[in-house]
């Protein structure tokens, strides 16, 4: 048998991630120790002694876990968003945060997309009402995509491939990134806007950015105000972007035709204003939620933990790599 090639470290899995990814690990000779579900305060505990701690979006690695893992070189997110990690604390201590940001892009995407279709044809109320012995033909009309404008806020991974998928049913995109210029949209039947125009113009909107200090309720009361009367709003990208009492409000005045919303503002959540509004589709954060998603997010973060405890370089670095000790 040959001799692992770097020194083997404890790695604690406080989510479930491919069956591909834990092998990599102990392959490379470590001792992986699976543990789902912790609560903050077993996750501390855990923790301490562990060279290295692997999540989804649910463990909120806080500056308390990250001092509580002395031992810690690597938090690997088995994922894109790393809003649930304290990454100033992790820069401060040392530790290298990494994360899958290509694993999940087209899944997301075609959720986006599943949702927008749903919603538009009330699929999810509709089955319902059927399964429950209703046959409500004229209660769920929908609408058509074609001929309609798509606003999508947030031009990265995840909003092009949704741009590429909607333009084919005969949508016009407008897009508001004030990070894109218009010469990197050019040959793109896309339309750069500000947000207040995208917002004014578009039947749909949908959201694909990161949850930050600047992004967090961006659609309030007040973008919801200078919406197009009757849109439609999809979320797949992260909850805390949509003040979700300011759209359960809009909902019920009319002013928003429906939702379509994968994501929530402190999840897990089991209810909610929205839950009882006809106009809105939800699913609970499934839009990673693919064989072929978690095969790759696994894998990706599993291979970047082992270079980061093997001191060489990771390729989705989200803080600076921490010295090699
Ligand atoms: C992500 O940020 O990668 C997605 O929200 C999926 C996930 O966290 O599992």
């Amino acid at each position: 048998m040959t001799a692992p090639a770097c020194p083997p470290a404890r790695v604690l899995v406080a989510e479930r991630i491919s069956a591909g990814g834990l092998d990599l690990l102990r392959v490379a000779g470590h001792e992986v120790d699976v543990r789902l579900r912790m609560n903050p305060a077993e996750l501390i505990e855990a923790v301490a002694g562990a060279q290295a701690l692997i999540v989804r979006s649910a463990t909120q690695v806080t500056g308390e876990v990250l001092e509580a893992g002395a031992d810690l070189t690597v938090v690997g997110r088995a994922g894109v968003g790393v809003d649930n990690v304290d990454l100033a604390a992790a820069a401060r201590l040392g530790v290298t945060v990494v994360n899958a940001p290509l694993s999940n892009v087209l899944s997301a995407a075609e959720h986006t997309v599943a949702l927008l279709l749903a919603q538009a044809r009330n699929i999810p109320q509709a089955h319902a009402a059927l399964v429950a012995g209703r046959w409500e033909r004229a209660q769920w009309e929908g609408v058509e995509l074609a001929g309609k404008t798509l606003g999508v806020v947030g031009l990265g991974r995840v909003g092009r491939l949704v741009t590429e998928r909607l333009a084919p049913f005969g949508m016009a995109i407008v897009a508001h990134d004030p990070y894109v210029s218009s010469e990197q949209v050019s040959g793109l039947p896309i339309e750069l806007v500000s947000l207040c125009e995208l917002l004014a113009r578009s039947d749909f909107v949908t959201l694909h950015m990161a949850k930050t200090p600047e992004t967090a309720g961006l659609i309030g009361a007040e973008a919801l105000a200078v919406a197009k009367p009757g849109v439609r709003i999809v979320n797949v990208a992260r909850g805390g972007l949509i003040d979700e009492a300011a759209l359960a409000e809009a909902l019920r005045s009319g002013k928003v035709a429906g939702a379509a919303l994968d994501v929530f503002d402190g999840e897990p959540i089991e209810s909610s204003p929205l839950f009882g509004l006809s106009g809105v589709v939800v699913t609970p954060h499934l839009g990673a939620s693919t064989v072929e998603a978690q095969r790759r997010a696994g894998v990706d973060v599993a291979e970047q933990v082992n270079d980061a405890l093997a001191g060489r370089p990771v390729r989705f670095a989200v803080t600076p790599p921490a010295a090699a000790g």
